[in-house]
C-alpha cells in the first residue's frame, strides 16, 4: 500500500521511526574509491540444470524444491521492447500491451480445498484458512512436472507462493471482508478478527495451463495456507534469545505466523523467501508501558526504534477482541511478572525473512533472523558462486531507513542446488554470516558496513548495549544507526540483473526528503521538489521515486560503485530537476516498487504503487532494457535555499532514457497496486498481481456497489459478488510468444 495515499490508518504503513542524525554521503568510512564499472564474469550463462526427475517422491507432502531449483537458460539481448507502449489510464480495467490477452487466476476467498465452498464474495464467507488470502503482493513459481515432481523446465503446470500482505482497511476493520464493513470502534468482534488474521500470510496453490487457459486447482494437495496463527521455527542467531521468549515459546525457539508478507525471492537452492514489512502497525502498547518497564529499558528503546512508543494505537485492534491467547499476543506491553508470561517479546518475533519450502506443506516456515530485522521487501540473491559466499540484498521500507546485504558463512557448493533437503541447505547458507548496510558516497564509489559485534562502532555502542549477534539480528535498525549506514527514500524491492550482476533497488518516494536538515539530499537521494497533483494538491519531496544500483566485483565484497538507474517523474515535470531521465508519456511512471529481472528474457520488470500520479493514471507495469553502472553521466541539481545560498548535488546517473528501452506494458485498474512477477520458464506466461482494487472506497459505502472506485475483477468477469478483490492475472502473447518480446 502506498504511504502516500490519504487514509489515516497508512500510518501503519509508513511510520517513520529513524531519528537519528546520520551524515549523508560523506560517513564514517572515508576510504576513496576510483570510480570503475565491474562486469561479472560469466553474465549470461544459466544458472542450473534441468532436473526433471530425481527419483523424488511426486506426493505433495515429500517432493522437495532443490530438484527444480535453477533456471533453464537467459535469451539473447533484446535491443528494443517489441510492443506498443499503453497509454496512461484510468478506466477500471487492466490494459494490457496489444497482442496481448490477460485472465484473472486466483482471487482473495478462491477455495483451496475442494471441501470449501464457493466464494460468495458478500461479507458473510468464512473459513479463510481454506482460501486465498488478500492482497496478493510478492509471488514466484514452482514448476511442476506431469506427474506432480518439481521441475525447472515445466512450463504448464505450477505452484505460485504468494504473499497476502495486507487487507483493506479504514477505521480499523477490513471493510470488504465484512457484510456491512465491520466494527470501527474497540473492541473489536473476535469474529471479524479471526477473518481478518486468516488472510494475512502466504499460499501456495496449484495453476495449470490446457489449451491455452490457466486454471488455479482448488482441490490440489500442494494448495497451502500459513497465516499469522501457523507455529513457525526461530532460526539463525536470535534463535532462543531472551528477546524472544514469550509465553507461547519460552526458550525461544519457536513463534506463531508471519504478518505484512511484502516482497518475496527465490533461493539458489529452489525455496521461497519472504519479506514481513508492516508488522509493526498490528501490535497496540498501552500508554503506562513506559512506566511499567522503565524509560531506559533497552526493550524499551528497541520498541521505540521500530515505531512502537507507548500510547502506539494498532492497525485492527486485534488485542481488543478476547482474553484468549491469540488476541493478547498483540498487546505488547510488559503486563505479567516476566516474558516467559506474557507477550512484551511478541513483536520481536515479526520483522524477518521467512523461508517455506513450496513443495512440502508439511515442513514448517523458518525466520531467518541472520537476515536482521527491519521492514522488508524482497530478497534478491547474487548468482551464487562455488566456493563463494551466498550473498542477499535487501532493503527497509521506511523513510529514511537503509540498505542491506546478507553474507552467508558456508561457501556455495553447486550440489546444494538440488538437494532432496532444501530448507537444510537454507540453515547451512542463511542462518550463519554478516549482515551489511549500505554506505554511499558522492563520487559514486560506496561500502558495505559490516553489522557485527567484531566493529567497535557496535560493541562499544554509548546509545544501545549490543552483547551478542542475536541482538544484532534483532535491533537492527540500531546496528546500522550505530555505523552511520546513508537514509535511502525507502527503498523496496530489489534485482540482480542476471547479464552482469548489478543490483538494483527501487526508492518509492520519500515525503520527508528535504533540501538540508537531518534528510537533506544527498548524491543517492538528490531530489526534493514540490509537485502539484490534480493542478492544486502539493506534495513535497522526493515525490515520485528512483532506482538505485550498484556495481561489485564479487558480490560478497564491501566496496562498490553505483548509479542512479532511473529517475521516476511525470513526462512534462521540469528536466533539469525532476524529470532527469528524459521520461516522455510513453514511460513516465511514479513510484517505483516491484522490480523482477525475467530469468529467461533479462528483462527489468518495473512495478509502481503510486499515490502521487494517481489523477492521470492508475498504477502499472514497465519493461525496461537497463544498461550497466556507469554508463550515463554525472547530473548537477541546483537548488536555491529561503535564505537565497545554492546547494549543488551531483550524482551519477544513468544514461537517458527512451521508449525503445523503458515502455509501459499494462495499466492496472482504479486504486489498485501492481506486485510481485513471475514467469514460466520459456517466458510466455507471466504472473502479476493486482492488489487492493477498490481501496479508496469510503467506508460508509461498502454494501453500497454503486459506490465501489473499482469493481474488478467482477467487471472483467470473474466470481460473484460486486466487491474489488485483490487477485492473480496469468498474460500471455496472442501468438504464444515470449512476453516482452
Ligand atoms: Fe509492501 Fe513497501 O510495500
Ligand atoms: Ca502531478
Ligand atoms: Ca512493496
Amino acid at each position: 500500500m502506498n504511504k502516500q495515499a490519504l487514509r489515516p490508518n497508512d500510518i501503519f504503513n509508513a511510520e517513520d521511526s529513524n531519528t537519528t542524525r546520520n551524515p549523508h554521503i560523506d560517513a564514517i568510512v572515508s576510504a576513496r574509491l576510483s570510480r570503475r564499472h565491474l562486469l561479472l564474469s560469466g553474465a549470461g550463462a544459466a544458472g542450473g540444470a534441468l532436473l526433471g526427475g530425481l527419483g523424488l517422491s511426486g506426493c505433495a507432502t515429500t517432493a522437495s524444491a532443490g530438484a527444480a531449483a535453477g533456471a533453464t537458460g537467459l535469451a539473447a539481448p533484446l535491443s528494443t521492447l517489441g510492443f506498443a507502449a499503453v497509454g496512461k489510464s484510468l478506466a477500471d480495467a487492466v490494459t494490457v500491451a496489444p497482442g496481448y490477452q490477460v485472465q484473472v487466476l486466483y482471487a482473495l476467498g478462491d477455495p483451496l480445498t475442494g471441501a470449501t465452498p464457493a466464494y460468495k464474495n458478500d461479507g458473510t464467507d468464512t473459513a479463510y484458512e481454506q482460501r486465498a488470502g488478500d492482497h496478493h503482493d510478492g509471488m514466484e513459481w514452482f514448476g511442476l512436472d506431469s506427474s506432480g515432481q518439481p521441475s525447472a523446465s515445466s512450463t504448464h503446470r505450477a505452484l505460485l507462493a504468494i504473499n497476502h500482505e495486507a487487507t483493506t482497511d479504514e477505521k480499523l476493520s477490513s471493510f470488504f471482508l465484512h457484510a456491512n464493513g465491520g466494527t470501527s470502534t474497540l473492541p473489536r468482534p473476535a469474529a471479524e478478527v479471526d477473518k481478518e488474521v486468516a488472510i494475512h500470510g502466504l499460499s501456495v496453490v496449484e495453476i495449470q495451463a490446457k489449451g491455452g487457459q490457466w486454471a488455479y486447482q482448488a482441490a490440489s494437495p500442494f494448495n497451502r495456507r500459513v497465516t499469522p496463527l501457523t507455529e513457525v521455527l526461530i532460526h539463525g542467531p536470535a534463535k532462543g534469545s531472551e528477546h524472544l521468549t514469550t509465553k507461547f515459546s519460552p526458550d525461544a525457539t519457536r513463534a506463531r505466523g508471519t504478518l505484512n508478507n511484502c516482497g518475496t525471492g527465490k533461493t539458489p537452492w529452489g525455496t521461497f523467501v519472504s519479506g514481513e514489512e508492516n508488522w509493526a502497525g498490528y501490535f497496540f502498547r498501552d500508554a503506562k508501558d513506559d512506566e511499567r518497564r522503565g524509560k531506559k529499558n533497552k526493550q524499551v528503546t528497541g520498541l521505540e526504534r521500530y515505531g512502537r512508543k507507548a500510547g502506539a494505537a494498532s492497525r485492527h485492534g486485534w488485542e481488543s477482541a478476547g482474553v484468549a491467547d491469540q488476541y493478547v499476543r498483540w498487546n505488547n506491553g510488559a503486563l505479567a511478572s516476566d516474558a516467559k508470561s506474557d507477550y512484551r517479546n511478541e513483536m520481536n518475533t515479526f520483522g524477518y525473512v521467512v523461508e517455506m519450502d513450496a513443495y512440502n506443506i508439511r515442513l514448517a516456515v523458518r525466520k531467518r533472523t541472520g537476515l536482521g530485522r527491519f521492514a522488508h521487501e524482497s530478497v534478491s540473491f547474487a548468482k551464487p558462486v562455488p566456493g563463494q559466499p551466498v550473498v542477499a540484498y535487501r532493503g527497509d521500507d521506511s523513510r529514511g531507513e537503509y540498505m542491506y546485504k546478507f553474507v552467508s558463512a558456508a561457501k556455495w557448493d553447486a550440489a546444494d542446488a538440488h538437494s532432496a533437503n532444501p530448507l537444510a541447505v537454507g540453515d547451512k547458507y542463511l542462518d550463519q554470516g554478516t549482515l551489511y548496510v549500505a554506505s554511499f558516497k558522492a563520487d559514486g564509489s560506496g561500502q558495505w558496513l559490516a553489522l557485527s559485534m567484531s566493529n567497535p562502532f557496535i560493541a562499544a555502542n554509548p546509545d544501545f548495549e549490543f552483547t551478542s549477534t542475536a541482538d544484532i539480528a534483532i535491533f537492527t535498525r540500531l546496528a546500522a544507526d550505530a555505523v552511520n549506514a546513508t537514509r535511502m527514500d525507502r527503498p523496496e524491492w530489489g534485482g540482480v540483473n542476471p547479464r552482469n550482476g548489478d543490483f538494483y533497488m527501487t526508492l518509492t518516494n520519500n515525503s520527508n526528503r528535504t533540501v538540508d536538515g537531518e534528510m537533506g539530499v544527498d548524491a543517492a537521494n538528490p531530489r526534493s521538489y514540490i509537485d502539484l497533483k490534480g493542478g492544486n494538491k502539493e506534495q513535497k519531496g522526493n515525490v515520485n521515486g528512483h532506482i538505485i544500483r550498484v556495481a561489485q566485483a564479487h558480490p560478497a565484497d564491501t566496496a562498490f560503485t553505483w548509479d542512479i538507474y532511473l529517475f521516476a517523474a511525470e513526462a512534462d515535470a521540469d528536466k533539469t530537476r525532476v524529470n532527469l531521465s528524459s521520461l516522455t508519456d510513453d514511460n513516465d511512471l511514479s513510484a517505483p516498487d516491484g522490480l523482477v529481472f525475467s530469468p529467461s528474457t533479462g528483462i527489468c520488470w518495473i512495478q509502481t504503487d503510486d499515490g502521487a500520479m494517481t489523477d492521470k493514471t492508475n498504477c502499472m507495469l514497465l519493461a525496461a532494457i537497463p544498461g550497466k553502472v556507469g554508463d550515463g553521466s554525472t547530473q548537477t541539481l541546483s537548488y536555491k535555499r529561503s535564505d537565497g545560498s545554492q546547494k549543488r548535488v551531483e550524482t551519477p546517473m544513468g544514461k537517458a532514457q527512451s521508449p525503445d528501452i523503458l515502455k509501459r506494458f499494462l495499466v492496472g485498474p482504479v486504486n489498485c497496486e501492481i506486485t510481485g512477477l513471475c514467469e514460466s520458464p520459456d517466458g510466455r506466461a507471466m504472473f502479476i498481481n493486482i492488489q487492493h482494487p477498490g481501496e479508496l472506497t469510503a467506508m460508509a459505502d461498502v454494501g453500497k456497489p454503486a459506490k465501489y472506485t473499482s469493481h474488478w475483477p467482477a467487471n472483467a468477469g470473474y466470481g460473484a459478488g460486486q466487491r474489488p478483490r485483490s487477485a492473480t492475472i496469468v498474460i500471455t502473447k496472442r501468438d504464444g510468444g515470449v512476453i516482452g518480446s
